[in-house]
């Protein structure tokens, strides 16, 4: 069945994508097995398959029988998927009055900015409503067909054009849990905006498929800011979080909550009409369940990605969570991580109860960080030359236009930096593989390594220069 719905292209190589990362749901009542599939390899739809099919099962809630295995039904949230849209994130299972008649249904809000109620009998598609502001590669849902109204610009690989999404490839909810209540009858998801620009690959590049590097099909060159301190600001604004308590009976958010930044902690609600949640900014929330009512925002020192859990011990109740900045957006994002690129990553079990009495140990200190850009080096076109293997190879891990963010180096401020020999040691040679940073020697040669480095000189002056606050380097 899948088999049919792919068309020519290097899946035969890749694989195709379609992990299933997250939330596999048993359901007892109806005896399924509920998974949820993710994106497709490389993103890009046209290298992928050639422009064609809707390549199942990407992108889909499937149920299977647990004992045989055996298929019962799909729904597929993003055809063709090509941004980057998992469907991974937590499958809710509920119960719904619908026209007067209670239905079992399934409760899901992927990347892709729609918040799903499936019929969990047969995959019916319910309603497909938004859950974020802003979603523009798809107007809607069609509800006889289940399939997507789709804005054609988004097709980047179609119409040769670049297209700023949203959400982008960090979805509009990513894998930080979400939480339903019974009582109040609504889901609060920790979701977000996080725009991204998608192109279509202009070097052999980002086409080709490497050992090393971001294997996902699109050009990179636009991943990055260019060179304009209003896109930087803008990038800063445009990243946000939100709390969304959304009602799925209505299709409408019953309330929510603003937050000055992206990738905020998953949630928790209790039957005491509470909902906790930590943010990326290092507060500890609660908020009252039925109104959004803040009761309570304790400084943590760190960021917040994890969930709250609960539990009761004779008769007290604790809440327990993690801090830590952590997770795949502090990395990649630059700038766009705003005010949380400079809280400092503290890895920490924090459980609270009523009358808590304990506080939390003083902050350690760091050494300051000393910003003195090398002089420049490289022509226009090797840095740009640099920009293009940055984004395809190094920017997962040392962020967009080489902001760092506090766990890996800040490449604008390495002491390797100013230095042709000391640079490749690294990057070629491998001198640091034994603490996560691999030699890239089988993939680069040493000039496109030199690439690389102009480039991020050029990064730490600009960034000095221009948005010396904004930009400044983290320490770790
Ligand atoms: C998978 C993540 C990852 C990728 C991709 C990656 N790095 Fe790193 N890099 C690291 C980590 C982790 C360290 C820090 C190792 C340590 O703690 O000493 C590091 C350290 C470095 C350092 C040393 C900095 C210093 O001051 O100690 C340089 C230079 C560097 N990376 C350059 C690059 C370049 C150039 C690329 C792309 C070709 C790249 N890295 C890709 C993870 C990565």
């Amino acid at each position: 069945a899948a088999n049919a719905t792919w068309g020519e292209g290097n899946w035969r190589e890749s694989g195709g994508g379609g992990t299933v990362w997250d939330s596999i749901v048993y359901d007892e009542g109806l005896n399924q097995l509920y998974f949820g599939v993710g994106n497709g390899n490389p993103w890009n739809h046209g290298l992928r398959s050639g422009g064609e099919g809707d390549n199942l099962f990407l992108s889909s809630i499937v149920a299977v029988n647990p004992d045989t295995g055996k298929y019962l039904w799909h729904y597929q949230e993003t055809p063709a998927e090509t941004w980057d849209y998992t469907a991974t994130q937590h499958i809710i299972q509920a119960e719904l009055e619908i026209d007067g008649k209670m239905r079992k249904v399934l409760y899901h809000a992927p990347k892709n900015g729609f918040f799903f109620v499936i019929d969990r009998l047969d995959g019916t598609l319910i309603s497909a409503e938004p859950f974020v502001d802003g979603i523009n590669w798809a107007e809607g849902y069609d509800l006889t067909t289940g399939r997507p109204i789709e804005n054609p610009d988004a097709r980047f690989y179609k119409t040769g054009k670049p297209f700023i999404a949203i959400p982008g490839a960090l979805g509009a909810h990513n894998w930080h849990p979400m939480s339903y209540n019974p009582k109040t009858g609504l889901v609060y998801i920790p979701a977000q905006q996080i725009p991204q620009g998608y192109d279509v690959p202009v070097s052999d590049i980002d086409k080709k498929r490497e050992r090393l590097g971001f294997n996902v099909g699109i050009g990179w060159a636009i991943g990055q800011l260019p060179d304009d301190k209003d896109v930087y600001k803008a990038a800063v604004a445009a990243t946000t979080g939100r709390l969304v308590a959304f009602n799925p009976k209505t299709g409408k958010v019953e309330w929510s909550v603003d937050y000055p930044a992206a990738w905020n902690g998953g949630t928790m609600t209790t039957a005491g009409n509470l909902v906790f949640q930590g943010t990326s900014t290092g507060l500890f929330k609660a908020y009252s369940a039925d109104k959004g009512i803040e009761l309570l925002s304790l400084p943590m020192q760190s960021g917040i990605v994890s969930a709250p859990s609960t539990y009761m011990i004779g008769g007290e109740q604790y809440v327990a969570f993690l801090t830590s900045k952590g997770g795949a957006f502090p990395l990649v994002a630059g700038v766009a991580g705003g005010v949380t690129r400079q809280l400092p990553n503290i890895p920490r079990l924090v459980v609270l109860k009523l009358g808590g009495k304990t506080s939390l140990p003083p902050l350690p200190k760091k050494d300051e960080v000393i910003w003195d850009p090398p002089v420049q080096s490289g022509t226009p076109e090797k840095i740009a030359a640099g920009k293009a293997l940055f984004g395809r190879n190094c920017m997962v891990c040392h962020g967009d236009s080489a902001i760092g963010n506090g766990f890996t180096p800040d490449l604008r401020v390495s002491g390797v930096l100013p230095d042709t020999e000391a640079w490749a040691s690294v990057v070629i040679g491998g001198a640091l593989k034994h603490a996560g940073m691999v030699g890239f020697g089988s993939q680069l040669k040493a000039e496109q390594v030199e690439n690389i480095r102009h480039y991020v000189v050029n990064r730490s002056i600009w960034t000095k220069e221009n948005l010396p606050e904004m930009t400044a380097p983290t320490p770790r």
